[in-house]
């Protein structure tokens, strides 16, 4: 699963967080984080336990995806215990956090495609995958992967994948990879202590999203469905209208804006 183990910690001066990336370990070749964090979080690893990877062989995507992770670009998972309410908020700070830090990191203007796609341009630069164990309405854990395309394009198989992008295409120069996660990190904090999801927060979730008043295909449950996303809930959920004016609202799904179709 994982070769050549290095596991550090943070000082306060340099990671603004208490419990987030206080306990870091760092693999330079994993199959994917996200399996090294769940037998952490299994062995009862600490709240907000880090797991990065130089590369991984196995990194993986939403619906089953394969997720190229190339050594150069940011791949990590994050440890969580939230309560079981808090669960569909998750995909909502990380894609905050994300949107965020790259934009203050490098400038770049960000948007998220719902649920969980960070865009620039209209491009996919990033992905975020959560895998949860609930037992009994108690969450054995929570984790969340952010893979970040920083310094390579990966070159996609799928043909109706999203178009991808790195940032250092788009800055045309490099950027820190150290200074993207620790800002993600204190932004991916600050929002999780804040739970219950705040009006602000999901304004800006809203305001971000590329995918609100667009004509979209949305795969979801082994089934296609067409129609406008016309707003999110409370809970994150999206509100699809048909063009018989009948709605019905979406938890989870893979979506496709049609008005400039291959997105
Ligand atoms: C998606 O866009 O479908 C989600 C991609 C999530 C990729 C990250 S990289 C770190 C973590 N490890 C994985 O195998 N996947 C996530």
């Amino acid at each position: 699963m994982a070769e050549g183990k290095t596991s550090r910690t943070f000082t306060g001066s340099s990671l603004q967080t208490g419990l987030f990336g206080r306990k870091i370990i760092y693999y330079p070749r994993v199959t994917s984080t996200m399996d090294v964090a769940r037998e952490e979080a299994r062995k009862g690893t600490d709240t907000g336990t880090v797991v990065i990877a130089g590369d991984q062989t196995e990194g993986r995507g939403r619906i089953k995806r394969t997720w190229l992770s190339p050594k150069g670009n940011i791949a990590f998972s994050v440890v969580l215990y939230p309560e079981v309410s808090y669960l569909p908020f998750l995909v909502v700070i990380a894609a905050l956090a994300v949107a965020r830090s790259i934009e203050e990191i490098t400038g770049l203007e960000t948007q998220i495609k719902w649920p969980n796609d960070i865009l620039i341009g209209k491009k996919k630069v990033s992905g975020i995958l959560i895998e949860n164990e609930v037992k009994r309405k108690k969450v054995l854990y929570a984790i969340v992967g952010i893979g970040i395309n920083t310094d390579v394009t990966p070159v996609q198989k799928e043909s109706s994948a999203l178009p991808a992008t790195c940032l250092k295409d788009e800055l045309g120069g490099n950027v820190i990879r150290t200074n993207i996660i620790k800002q993600i990190l204190q932004e991916m904090e600050r929002l999780y202590l804040e739970l219950p999801v705040s009006e602000p927060m999901l304004r800006e979730w809203r305001d971000r999203l590329v995918t609100l008043g667009r004509s979209v295909r949305v795969c979801s449950d082994g089934t296609t469905l067409e129609g406008v996303a016309e707003a999110v809930d409370a809970t994150g959920s999206l509100l699809l209208r048909y063009a018989d004016g009948s709605s019905t609202t979406i938890v989870a799904g893979d979506v496709t804006l049609r008005d400039n179709d291959k997105e």
